[in-house]
């Protein structure tokens, strides 16, 4: 079975190659133009299987697409690469409508014509917008996106759904709450507080600290895409979350805890424009058709998320450093030389 995973260098995407290439029968090619979020240690445990191919491509290359699909027959095409930082999105909109919206429709249409047998595309519970007090996110619950990330998503979405309405492309989409786990980049809620506590920095905290977010540990999104692969049914959107609310502030007080630091850690800044209040999501669909099921509890996934970062200091201090940035680009160029 050969999968063409998209975004692959990246935090969610490294974990499903992985996961991938736990099954013997699997290749993956993993299509990533690296990104600041881009990074090749991600994957340096999978680089020496021989299963195992990366390109250096963006999404929006047509050409480049159509010249990977040539060379194989794929059965799947697992869509992850995205412009992911809502606060990213606010400061500027335009690199999230090119890559996650012409990107997919450029991905979409390569897929189908190579004859792609399934598009799995990767979407987010952020196209639902917010909920108040009450309430969970359901498959069929209205798209009200509200930041440029999650409205850009939301078309990426929209489209995937559409190929499947107008082409009968079979085309799954998944919608997943917020991950955490080993290798997030640190501009994000959890890895950004625990290499703040590691460095002795202040965590800030947007607002009153009472935004709702549903955790889950990202080696449970990731074995719910490859059921979503092989169990899902075409045409349908699936939820996935792990039923795991926390406002920003019971986060904090955990990971002050494990981290052994004092309360004054934690300080006040400017809430974000247009901060959404509550995600929650439903996974049962998920839970009945796909036999999903979240397995790693809160405070397990929190204890094995700090032990990962304290024990892979290298990697986040040349993360938040940029210098990985300078070793990357001069890696890249050992690469190309190598493969002439
Ligand atoms: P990430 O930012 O860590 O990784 C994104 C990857 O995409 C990077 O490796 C980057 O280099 C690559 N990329 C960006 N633009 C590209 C382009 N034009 N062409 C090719 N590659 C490109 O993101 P993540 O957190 O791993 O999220 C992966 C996917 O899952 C995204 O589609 C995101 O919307 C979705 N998602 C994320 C979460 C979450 O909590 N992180 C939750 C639900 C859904
Ligand atoms: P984030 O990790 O950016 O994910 P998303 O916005 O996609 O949910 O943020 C998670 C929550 O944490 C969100 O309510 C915003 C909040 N937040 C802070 O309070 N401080 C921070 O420094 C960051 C990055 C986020």
């Amino acid at each position: 079975m050969r999968i063409l995973v998209t975004g692959g260098l990246g935090f969610i995407g490294s974990h499903l190659i992985r996961r991938l290439l736990r099954e013997p029968q699997v290749a993956v090619e993993n299509v990533d133009v690296l990104t600041y979020a881009g990074n090749l240690a991600n994957v340096q445990d999978l680089e020496s299987d021989p299963r195992y191919t990366w390109h250096r491509v963006s999404v929006t290359d047509a050409e480049a697409l159509d010249k990977i699909l040539s060379a194989h027959a794929f059965d799947a095409v697992m869509h992850l690469a995205a412009e992911s930082h809502v606060d990213r999105s606010i400061a500027s909109g335009l690199p999230f409508v090119e890559t996650n919206v012409l990107g997919t429709q450029t991905l979409l249409e390569v897929s189908r014509r190579h004859g792609v047998r399934r598009v799995v595309h990767v979407s987010t519970d952020e196209v639902y917008g917010t909920l108040g007090a009450e309430g969970l996110f359901v498959e069929d619950s209205p798209i009200q996106p509200n930041s440029p990330y999650s409205a850009s998503k939301a078309g990426s979405d929209l489209l995937a759904l559409a190929a499947y309405q107008t082409y009968g492309q079979d085309v799954v989409v998944t919608r997943c709450s917020n991950n955490y786990g080993p290798y997030q980049f640190p501009e994000k809620l959890i890895p950004l507080w625990i290499t703040n506590g590691l460095e002795q920095k202040p965590w800030p905290i947007y607002g009153d600290g009472l935004n709702v977010r549903d955790w889950i540990y990202v080696e449970d999104h990731v074995e719910g895409l490859w059921l979503a692969l092989n169990r899902g049914r075409a045409g349908h959107v699936y939820n996935f979350g792990s039923r795991n609310e926390r406002t920003n502030r019971q986060v904090a007080e955990d990971l002050l805890k494990i981290l052994q630091l004092p309360p004054e850690t934690v300080v006040q800044v400017p809430d974000r424009l247009g901060h959404d209040r509550r995600y929650a999501i439903d996974p049962s669909k998920a839970e009945q058709e796909l036999g999903f099921q979240a397995q790693v509890g809160w405070d397990e996934g929190l204890e094995r998320t700090v032990n990962w970062y304290q024990e892979h200091r290298d990697w986040w201090e040349a993360v938040k450093s940029g210098a990985y940035l300078d070793y990357y680009r001069r890696q890249y160029q050992h690469l190309e030389a190598h493969r002439k």
